[in-house]
């Protein structure tokens, strides 16, 4: 569409098109010629969107904060759903994970070898020496704020520990890369560079997404290499998450016939930390 430079700019800033939005236009568009794909504009999220899900992040915070005095030996990964649940009423908020697509609890808890999406169960103790994934994603006031981390039972191997911080390092190499109008792809090209190096691998059958008035949409955030790929930019405005799954053996996932539960295919542990996140002028804000 051509625009009069001297119109006001339909941001709605009050100044000239020419002295607003005019040359980041240009830009993106030398950008489109050149094979990269531009988020739509319409999809970017504002202040008060971000705002919203902000209030969101601070309840998944505090699950997570609470869960860490909570994950110990000996309790069923029941008593944690209960235990999310609970707080997540008292807040005023309403659990993700409930009834999405059918699925029947308040949160996932992920223990060694399952990679995501484990059901809490009354029959699953949690035992000395587990790696738990706990992944909570909390709506409030139509926001959504999805964030997981690692708690470790007891005294874990030093094997399972190493994994677990180094998907947590994966994580953080993937939220450096978060910059406005550079490649999206450039967090999957780090986070699996990072996993390779201490020896493990990435899940590739599970992805980051695009998140804030839905639970998941548009982008879709690998955490595998695609150096040769053009993809997405990032722009301010768009929020997603970053969730690496990184595994000790093979990348290669097994899903079973719950519906939902994905274990590694060798049985080996996997490990994974959440965030959302929202794209700033400079770099990147976490949310969760
Ligand atoms: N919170 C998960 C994610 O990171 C999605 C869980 S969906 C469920 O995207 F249905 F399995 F709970
Ligand atoms: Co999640
Ligand atoms: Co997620």
């Amino acid at each position: 569409m051509k625009r009069d430079p001297n119109d006001p700019c339909y941001c709605g800033s009050g100044r000239k098109y020419k002295k607003c939005h005019k040359l980041i236009d240009e830009k993106l568009e030398a950008a489109r010629r050149e094979g990269f794909q531009i988020f739509p504009r319409q999809k970017l999220l504002h202040a008060k969107d971000i705002e919203g899900i902000k209030a969101a992040g601070v309840i998944t915070r505090g699950i997570l904060d609470m869960l860490a005095a909570e994950v110990k030996e000996g309790i069923s990964t029941q008593r944690i759903d209960d235990l999310v649940a609970a707080y997540t009423a008292e807040h005023g908020a309403i659990a993700a994970t409930l009834n999405y697509n059918g699925f029947p609890k308040s949160c996932c808890t992920s223990i060694n070898e399952v990679v995501c999406h484990g059901i809490p169960s009354k029959d699953r103790i949690i035992k000395h020496g587990d790696i738990v994934n706990v992944d909570i994603t909390t709506i409030l006031n139509g926001y959504y704020a999805d964030s997981s981390r690692m708690y470790c039972v007891g005294e874990v191997s030093a094997e399972a520990r190493r994994l677990v911080d180094v998907a947590l390092e994966c994580l953080n190499i993937g939220l450096e890369q978060v910059k406005p109008f550079t490649r999206l792809n450039n967090i999957g090209d780090a986070v699996e560079a990072h996993a390779n190096a201490n020896g493990y691998s990435i899940v590739r059958d599970l992805c980051g997404h695009g998140i804030g008035k839905t639970f998941h949409e548009d982008p879709e955030v690998v955490h595998y290499a695609q150096p040769k790929k053009k993809g997405v930019l990032m722009m301010p405005g768009m929020v997603f998450t970053i969730e690496p799954m990184v595994n000790q053996g093979t990348y290669k996932c097994k899903f079973l016939k719950d519906g939902w539960t994905v274990e590694t295919a060798d049985k080996k542990l996997s490990a994974q930390w959440e965030h959302t996140l929202v794209v700033t002028d400079t770099g990147y804000e976490i949310l969760t």
